[in-house]
């Protein structure tokens, strides 16, 4: 397994992929593990003292690349068969200096999480990642953490990387309240406050996705998270020598569902199955959206598992009508708007979608690229700073090629309108859809998806 250790990036070669329109879809589709919650199991597994014993981790790019950087800060990392990683911990302030630059490809989560880890420990840790991750704004996470006492070098006032960051010895706490909504920044800033003496406070806008309380709660760190008028949260957190290794089962990724999810709606005739599906409330504007839009998704054998709830899903055909999704509801689907848009183009009527600020800093300025990928494809649309609206009418013309901008959700988000499309829809790069979704392609050709390499 040393490779996926040493490689964190997809082959550099540029792979085009065209979708064309399918007969109905059917069968089961087992998508992979969580990918917040497989990195947060790598990284609290990493700190805490002694075994954590991994099941259901998602083996792609920005997982292994975090599996690398924990190894080189002093972590043992093993793999013993598909999904199961072992971690031996270091202990919490016990991270060895790296001697070399640590590289997270493609992801944000892994590097801004990881900002935080090593922000109360004194070593020095430089950052760097791929050209998308290189160009996304660092500042929110490393301006709140100097709280502690850490300094950092960056490029720029966003704080482009390389980032060097120098971590504090002798943290001291500190209340932190911060203005993003933003599940990476939260995380960072608890992950540091674990090694800085006393009790330290953490205040959000809004409940972001909650995968880091529950696991430092798993782990045996003292946190309680207060919920606020408005809704916000702030979460109290102690430093916490001792967290433990703890046994952890990753439920499937609810956002890489999403995408055979939406092509079964949109594909006439389909009904697939989706087993064991990460359902953590944090987690389910998606599906929360497409109900109000008439969609057919039916949820059994709710249950929780490791603290987590999780749920089969039964999804067919259905015919959508356009909605309006709420700014409040943005947190609990940051990541689904793409294939939002793409069930919205096959709906009947407007879809609005607003307080999508935060989509301009993901791995693409993902708002720009669905109202470009969607108007190539003959779907019209109104893009504002934060909002975007699509004139759905319930068939779109497709026929149109997409420029992903290295964003492994715009790629898989666009080949599904081409399953649906009137004609063959063609992305210029499929390359980054292994940062988190490896088996994307295969899967989806199990269910009948129509994929071929486009002529040059
Ligand atoms: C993530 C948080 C979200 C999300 C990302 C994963 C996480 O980012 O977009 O894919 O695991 O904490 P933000 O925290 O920047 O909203």
């Amino acid at each position: 397994m040393e490779g996926a250790f040493a490689t964190s990036r997809p082959a550099c070669k540029v792979q085009p992929l065209l979708a064309r329109k399918a007969g109905a879809l059917a069968g089961t589709a087992l998508v992979p593990g969580d990918k917040s919650i497989s990195q947060r199991a790598l990284i609290l597994g990493a700190m805490a003292r002694g075994e954590t014993r991994i099941s259901g981790l998602l083996e792609s790019g920005d997982v292994t690349s975090t599996a690398g950087a924990v190894r080189e800060l002093g972590a043992g990392v093993s793999r013993s068969q598909e999904g199961r990683w072992q971690v031996s911990g270091v202990g919490v302030g016990n991270w060895r200096q790296a001697g070399s630059a640590l590289d997270f490809g493609n992801s944000g989560t892994g590097s801004r999480l990881m900002m935080g880890a090593v922000a109360t420990t004194p070593i020095t840790t430089i950052f760097t990642g791929d050209a998308s991750l290189r160009s996304r704004p660092m500042a929110r996470v490393l301006q709140p953490l100097t709280r502690f006492g850490m300094r950092y070098e960056a490029q720029g006032e966003r704080a482009l990387m390389p980032v060097t960051v120098f971590g504090a010895g002798k943290a001291k706490p500190a209340d932190i309240a911060v203005t993003i909504a933003s599940a990476q920044v939260k995380s960072a800033l608890l992950l540091a406050a674990l090694n800085a003496k006393g009790e330290s406070s953490v205040t959000q806008p809004a409940r972001t996705r909650d995968h880091t309380e529950k696991m430092l709660a798993a782990f045996g760190a003292d946190i309680r998270v207060e919920t606020l008028a408005g809704g916000g949260e702030r979460i109290h957190i102690r430093d916490a020598a001792d967290l433990h290794g703890c046994d952890i089962e990753v439920p499937r990724d609810p956002s890489s569902a999403a995408f055979p999810l939406v092509a079964a709606l949109i594909v006439p005739d389909s009904e697939i199955h989706l087993p064991a599906i990460l359902l953590n409330p944090r987690r389910t504007g998606l599906i929360e959206s497409l109900l109000e839009m008439g969609a057919d998704i039916r949820i059994e054998n709710r249950r929780t598992s490791g603290g987590e709830e999780m749920g089969d899903l039964i999804v067919r055909h259905s015919r959508l009508k356009g909605v309006t999704v709420p700014p409040e509801r943005a947190p609990s689907m940051i990541d689904e708007y793409p294939i939002l848009a793409v069930a919205a183009a096959f709906a009947e009527g407007d879809t609005v979608m607003q307080g999508l600020e935060e989509l301009r800093v993901k791995e693409s300025d993902r708002l720009s690229a669905i109202a470009r990928g969607l108007e190539a494809n003959g779907v019209a649309v109104v893009e504002s700073p934060d909002a975007l609206t699509v004139r759905g009418r319930g068939v779109a013309q497709g026929g149109g090629t997409v420029s992903t901008h290295m964003d492994h959700r715009i790629a898989m988000a666009f080949l599904t309108l081409g399953l649906a499309a009137k004609e063959p829809v063609t992305v210029d790069d499929i390359t980054m859809i292994a940062t988190s979704f490896p088996g994307y392609r295969a899967l989806m050709q199990s269910l009948g998806a129509e994929f071929m390499v486009p002529e040059r």
